[in-house]
């Protein structure tokens, strides 16, 4: 017997396009925190600590994100999945270069991996309103969070 809550708070028809656009950006919020550690680590030239420990500022905020997006899949009565094997199977975002690379090079892969993960949450916020309102407003607080951190990373490039 599968396990359920009792009370729905939603209707079961918007429940599951609700879920399943809450499990894609909660499965690219995981990776963006998980390369940005790769990035955290392996960051070479100078700017190095500004860069080291903006990406640790970026991380917070994607973690702390996945939090919410998971407990929103879960208050609406299904389960999050948030593991590894999840991850690497249905994340939106490119494979991190490995190896050590430069301040500019990883400026740039992680604002490309930013930008996918925003695209990821603006188009689940332009379904969401007729689905789902508070999780719309969820995504919305999210996306505006990180294309700030998308702004003050990129703007290191020029
Ligand atoms: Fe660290």
């Amino acid at each position: 017997m599968s396990l359920q809550l009792k009370r729905s708070i939603v209707p079961d028809a918007t429940r599951e396009k609700t879920v399943a656009i809450l499990q894609g950006c909660l499965v690219d919020l995981l990776d963006l925190a998980l390369q940005g550690k790769q990035a955290h680590w392996n960051l070479l030239g100078t700017r190095f600590r500004s860069v080291h420990l903006q990406l640790d500022e970026i991380i917070d905020a994607a973690r702390m994100a996945s939090d919410e997006v998971a407990e929103r899949i879960v208050t609406l009565g299904r389960a999050a999945d948030g593991r590894a094997a999840e991850i690497a199977g249905s994340t939106r975002l490119e494979k991190f270069p490995g190896g050590l690379l430069s301040v500019d090079d990883a400026i740039s892969h992680y604002s490309d991996r930013l930008a996918k993960t925003i695209e990821g949450l603006r188009s689940g916020i332009s379904q969401l309103g007729e689905l789902d309102p508070i999780s719309e407003d969820l995504l919305i607080g999210i996306s505006a969070g990180l294309e700030k951190h998308l702004w003050m990373m990129q703007a290191q490039e020029v």
